[in-house]
C-alpha cells in the first residue's frame, strides 16, 4: 500500500424527510444562493420541501444549470453571486447542478475566468457550499471533484477543490427518476468502483474487499430496482452505493485508472451521450484493449464478482469482460459505439485531442492517443 492522507470533511445527512433540516444545517448569517437545474424539482416536490425548510430566510435563486453544466451558464451565476455578495451556496439537483455550483463557488471567490479555473485543475479558493442531491450517480455530494463543459468548443474537463459542507440524501427523491436515468446512475457508480479497482492485485486487501462489496451490491440491487423503483430500502442502498463509490474511501493507498472516464467525457462532449451511458460503452472496450495489463485483477474480479472459476486463465478473463458488458446491457444501456451511430471519425478526433494535449491516462500512464484508439476500436 502506498502512503496516503485521507480527509473527507463532507457531512452526510441521510434519510426520509431530511430536507427539512436545511435551516439548521445552513449557517444563519450567510448571504445564500440556491442553485437549480431546469425545473425537475418543481414537479417532484423537492422545490417545495426546500422552500418550506427555509421559510423566513432570505436567499437568491439561480435556475438553469444544464446536464453536463456549461461554463457559459455558470459565468452568469458567478456574476450574479458577485453582484449580490453571496457567501454560501446550496445546490439542489443532480451531479451537474452540484458540479456547476462547485465552479460558481470558485468563481465568486476569484478574479479568474471560470474556464481558467477549470483548466488549472484545482480551485485555490471557494466560498462554502452544500447540496441536496437528487440523482445517485456521481458521488459529487461527498467529493471534491467537478466536471465542466465548454459548449463553444465541445470540451469537458474536471477540476478539484473543496468538498460540500453537507449533503442531504433522501432516497425518496429518486422516485421521480426515469428508468434510463437510473440505468445511467447505476452504470456510473459501478464504473467508479472499477476505475479504482481494476488495476493490479495485491495492493490492499481492504480496498479490494470494499470495492467488491460495492460491485456486488450494485449487481444485486439493479434488477430489483427495475422491478420496484419505489422501494425505499432498495433506493437507499443505491443512493449510498453511489456516494461510497466516489468519496475517497475505496482508493486509499492504491493506484487508479480513470482512462474510461476521460474517453467517456469526450463522447459526451462530442455527441451528448449521457455520462453513465458513455462509461457502459467504453469500460468493456478498455478491458478488452488492456486485458494483458489487467490480467490478474480481471481473474480476481471474475472469480469474486461473477464466480468464474472454470476454463483457462485467458478464457476466464474473456468471460469476466463479457459478463461486465452483459451487466451494463441488463441495465437497459447499449454498449457499442456503432449502436449510437459513432464511428471512425469521432475516434480520430479523440485520438487527435489526446495527442495535442499530450495526455497519458490509466494506472500505468500509458493510455495515450494511440491506446485510446485501440480502446475505442474495441467499442465499435
Ligand atoms: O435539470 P433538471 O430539470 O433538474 O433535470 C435533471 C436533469 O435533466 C434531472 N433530474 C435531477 N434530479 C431528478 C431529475 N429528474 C427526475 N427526478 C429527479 N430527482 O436529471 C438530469 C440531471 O442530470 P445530471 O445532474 O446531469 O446527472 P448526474 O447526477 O448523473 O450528473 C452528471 C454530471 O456529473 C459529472 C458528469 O460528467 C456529468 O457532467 N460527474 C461528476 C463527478 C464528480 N463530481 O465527482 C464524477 C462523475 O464521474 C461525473 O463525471
Ligand atoms: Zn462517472
Amino acid at each position: 500500500m502506498k502512503n496516503f492522507i485521507f480527509q473527507n470533511p463532507a457531512k452526510l445527512v441521510f434519510g426520509k424527510g431530511q430536507i427539512e433540516k436545511l435551516s439548521e444545517l445552513i449557517p444563519q448569517n450567510v448571504n445564500l444562493l440556491i442553485t437549480y437545474g431546469g425545473g425537475s424539482v418543481t414537479k417532484n416536490g423537492i422545490y417545495d420541501q426546500v422552500k418550506n425548510a427555509l421559510k423566513g430566510r432570505n436567499y437568491t435563486e439561480f435556475w438553469g444549470i444544464e446536464p453536463n453544466p456549461r461554463v457559459e451558464t455558470l459565468r452568469k451565476a458567478i456574476k450574479l453571486g458577485k453582484e449580490n455578495e453571496i457567501d454560501y451556496i446550496l445546490a439542489v439537483g443532480g451531479g451537474s447542478v452540484l458540479d456547476g455550483t462547485k465552479l460558481i463557488a470558485a468563481g465568486i471567490a476569484s478574479e479568474k475566468d471560470a474556464w481558467d479555473i477549470v483548466l488549472s485543475g484545482v480551485a485555490d479558493k471557494q466560498i462554502p457550499f452544500s447540496s441536496v442531491m437528487t440523482v445517485p450517480a456521481t458521488g459529487s455530494e461527498m467529493n471534491g471533484g467537478a466536471v465542466i463543459t465548454r459548449e463553444e468548443t465541445h470540451e469537458k474537463f474536471s477540476f478539484g477543490g473543496d468538498y460540500p459542507q453537507f449533503s442531504i440524501l433522501d432516497p425518496e427523491v429518486t422516485y421521480s427518476l426515469s428508468e434510463h436515468q437510473i440505468a445511467c446512475g447505476l452504470a456510473d457508480a459501478y464504473t467508479h468502483v472499477l476505475e479504482q479497482y481494476m488495476t493490479t492485485t495485491g495492493q490492499s486487501r481492504i480496498m479490494d474487499r470494499w470495492a467488491e462489496g460495492l460491485l456486488l451490491t450494485i449487481i444485486e440491487i439493479a434488477p430489483k430496482i427495475k422491478e420496484n423503483p419505489n422501494d425505499y430500502d432498495l433506493m437507499a442502498d443505491y443512493m449510498l452505493s453511489a456516494t461510497l463509490a466516489l468519496n475517497d474511501f475505496i482508493r486509499m493507498g492504491i493506484t487508479q485508472d480513470w482512462a474510461t472516464h476521460q474517453i467517456g467525457h469526450e463522447l459526451t462532449a462530442l455527441h451528448g451521450i449521457t455520462h453513465g451511458h458513455s462509461l457502459a460503452i467504453v469500460m468493456p472496450g478498455t478491458f478488452r484493449a488492456l486485458k494483458e495489463q489487467k490480467h490478474e485483477k480481471l481473474l480476481q474480479y471474475g472469480e469474486r464478482i461473477f464466480n468464474i472459476t472454470e476454463g483457462s486463465e485467458d478464457e476466464r478473463v474473456d468471460k469476466a469482460i463479457e459478463t461486465t458488458e452483459e451487466f451494463y446491457r441488463s441495465l437497459g444501456l447499449t454498449t457499442r459505439l456503432s449502436e449510437e451511430g459513432v464511428g471512425e471519425e469521432t475516434i480520430e478526433t479523440i485520438v487527435r485531442r489526446f495527442n495535442e494535449r499530450g495526455v497519458a491516462f490509466g494506472e500505468n500512464r500509458n493510455v495515450t492517443g494511440d491506446v485510446a484508439r485501440e480502446i475505442l476500436n474495441e467499442c465499435l
